[in-house]
């Protein structure tokens, strides 16, 4: 508890994958880091299924997103082969590629047009029939019409890498606080450090927010600086193949069915998630009947053999939505505050390209190109002028 008095040059609240791999980067920069999380790496990262979906989740109006998350998916053979090395742990990063698939005329449609909006951008899908779907994933239904192949989506096991990223704050020589910050501390217009829910005082020359969901319900800050971040629930489930089950997909496959999303994740260890519903019920974490029953049946249309897999948990969590659906990074109107929040659907893929920005900005007090639309003061300025 004494090294609580030694003074930190950055405190990040919030120990999930943003906070513990923008605090590893800058513990491996030389800073004197603390990253402050009650149960470290136990929220939206742990309910996460783990998707880098760049290309497939890519949105009509944002294509500035889009950019983050290609210069993302780009990072994360380095980030992972580097995170492996320090730490000895698998991350189960699998570059296998995602099926996006279509059942009747108004989902082949809709993936069409996914497809002409993707080709526009310079991205690579490939349109498959019915039958070519099928060959490279036997177990879906027999009324897949058609689908988008997407080589560059990959996925990593968000549980597996979250637990490596713990492991390398620590190695780099970074602290991890098992605490709640209940307040920022602020003198003027900079913010000196929090206060932790024992009354402990940690001074900083930087603070972090990387609280997701949470990341506007610290105390201390003028309503200008607080972040607007929102939570949007997603339920999930994870299945697991029974023994002797030869395997039930190569790849991730996601569809679209009765107009709700529903994504399969398979993991090499026999996992399969299932997810994820998408509602707006503040901090609701209940996982219900309906929830389960609508991921089961839209699981069960795409691929029929799910209903063999063992049910061995259902979960939700919080995504931390932005009124733009992009993340909020860099500096705001505080000094000493730096932003690491508002992931909203894509917080596993944006890791990489969050902590190097992140970072960076902490060490030479520069966000980099590729950062720079998403400050506070995009979302500030639209909030005033409404
Ligand atoms: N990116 C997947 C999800 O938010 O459910």
């Amino acid at each position: 508890m004494s090294s609580r008095r030694v003074a930190h040059d950055v405190v990040i609240v919030g120990g999930g994958v943003i906070g513990l791999s923008v605090g590893w980067r800058a513990a491996a920069a030389g800073l004197r880091v603390a990253v402050i999380d009650p149960r470290p790496g136990a929220g939206a990262s742990r309910v996460a299924g783990g998707m880098l979906a760049a290309v497939n989740e890519v949105q009509y109006g944002e294509q500035p997103l889009l950019a983050l998350s290609l210069a993302s998916a780009a990072r994360y053979p380095s980030f992972i082969d580097e995170l492996e090395a320090v730490t000895g742990r698998p991350t189960e990063y699998r570059a296998t590629g995602t099926l996006a698939v279509a059942l009747d005329a108004d989902d082949r449609a809709a993936l069409r047009e996914l497809h002409t909006f993707q080709t526009s951008l310079g991205l690579a899908a490939q349109w498959l029939s019915g039958r070519e779907c099928r060959s490279l994933e036997p177990m879906l239904a027999p009324g897949v019409t058609g689908g988008l192949l997407v080589a560059g989506d990959h996925q990593v096991d968000n549980r597996a890498l979250t637990a490596a990223l713990i492991t390398a704050v620590e190695a780099a020589g970074g602290t991890l606080w098992r605490a709640r910050v209940t307040e920022f501390r602020v003198l003027g217009d900079r913010v000196v450090g929090v206060r932790l829910d024992d009354d402990e005082v940690l001074a900083a020359g930087q603070v972090v927010l990387a609280a997701g969901s949470w990341s506007g319900e610290v105390a201390g800050l003028p309503d200008r600086a607080v972040p607007p971040v929102r939570p949007v629930k997603g339920q999930i489930l994870r299945l697991r193949l029974p023994a002797g089950h030869p395997g039930l997909l190569a790849r991730t496959v996601r569809g679209t069915t009765r107009g709700s999303h529903v994504y399969l994740v398979p993991r090499a260890n026999g996992e399969v998630v299932v997810g994820a519903t998408a509602e707006e019920q503040g901090f609701d974490t209940g996982v219900t009947a309906g929830g389960v029953y609508q991921l089961l049946r839209d699981a069960h249309d795409l691929v029929p053999g799910v209903t063999e897999l063992t049910l061995a948990e259902c979960d939700a969590g919080l995504r931390p939505g932005t009124p733009d659906n992009a993340p909020i990074l860099g500096p705001g109107p505080l000094a000493g505050l730096v932003y690491a929040t508002g992931h909203h659907r894509n917080g596993i893929l944006l890791a990489p390209v969050t902590a190097d920005a992140v970072a960076g900005y902490l060490v030479e007090g520069v966000l980099p190109d590729v950062a720079a639309p998403f400050t506070l003061d995009r979302l500030v300025d639209a909030r005033a002028e409404t």
